[in-house]
């Protein structure tokens, strides 16, 4: 036999197709999901909106000439605070961020514009600006996220991305896609990738240039969610079988190896 077991698409029970089109679906909008939250989270830490390379240094290893403070008024705070104060502020950073000028010049501003959320009571979660303390944490030199941060992001990310693109890769097996070796490529990229992105966000806090492999792991991570979706899609619903298949009942030919037919 040079068939495998495996059936093509439209080979498959009705209910089976119906499943894999509605799982797809949902890890379409799911993967577009994804990428609006990437997007909200790390554009902009530069001071330019767009989300650049700059912008996941940032986010991993820190602004080497910058502060949390700064860095958030550049970015997701920039709308909290009038210009001239912004410069009080910035001024205030620049120059050391001495601490017997809180009182007196950085407080007064923070009060009026920054506690109504930067409070225990207002959000447990933000940094709290009510004390001299709180406003020294934000003000000393960004270093990123710390490793237990790091550690806690990556275990979720490994175990549900390899959840994701088990399954997406599983519903592409069903795929008739010659030559074999491309078909292999998309289903095992998405994993390989995984690994030199999340061995990134450490690196990047040792060499910041690794914020570039960062974003190459994810845009092969996307084009290979893009293929296996797309070729899938179409071939469950749209169209021609090929005839290798048709052939052999619906099965998916071997490679040929070594066996030659007669
Ligand atoms: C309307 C509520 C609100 C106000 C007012 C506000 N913030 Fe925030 N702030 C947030 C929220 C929500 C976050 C967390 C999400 C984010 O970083 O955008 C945050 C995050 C921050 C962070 C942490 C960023 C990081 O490194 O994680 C800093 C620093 C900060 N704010 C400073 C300020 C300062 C200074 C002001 C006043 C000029 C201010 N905020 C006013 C809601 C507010």
């Amino acid at each position: 036999m040079n068939s495998s077991h495996v059936l093509y698409f439209r080979y498959l029970p009705m209910s089976v197709r119906v499943l894999f089109t509605m799982v797809l679906l949902t890890f379409g909008l799911a993967y577009l999901m994804a990428m609006i939250q990437v997007w909200e989270s790390h554009a902009g830490k530069d001071g330019d909106p767009m989300l650049s390379g700059k912008d996941l240094m940032i986010a991993y290893s820190g602004n080497p000439d910058g502060t949390r403070l700064e860095t958030a008024l550049r970015g997701s705070m920039s709308d909290m605070l009038p210009d001239d104060k912004k410069k009080i502020v910035f001024d205030w950073l620049h120059d050391g961020a001495k601490a017997e000028l809180i009182e007196g010049t950085i407080q007064p501003i923070i009060n009026e514009h920054c506690v109504a959320c930067h409070s225990p009571e207002a959000n447990p979660h933000l940094p709290n600006l009510t004390t001299v303390e709180g406003i020294q944490a934000v003000a000393a030199q960004d270093t990123g996220m710390t490793i237990a941060t790091l550690v806690r992001v990556s275990h979720i990310h490994l175990f549900s991305i390899t959840f994701i693109f088990f399954i997406v890769g599983y519903i592409f097996t069903h795929a008739y896609v010659r030559p074999v070796w491309l078909k292999c490529v998309l289903i095992a990229a998405p994993f390989a990738v995984l690994i030199t992105d999340v061995a990134s966000w450490y690196l990047t806090k040792v060499w910041t240039g690794f914020a570039w492999v960062v974003i190459a792991s994810g845009g092969v991570m996307g084009i290979s969610f893009a293929a296996m979706w797309v070729i899938s899609m179409w071939q469950l619903w749209f169209g021609r079988v090929p005839e290798a298949v048709s052939e052999n009942e619906g099965r998916l030919p071997k490679l040929r190896l070594s066996t030659t037919r007669a």
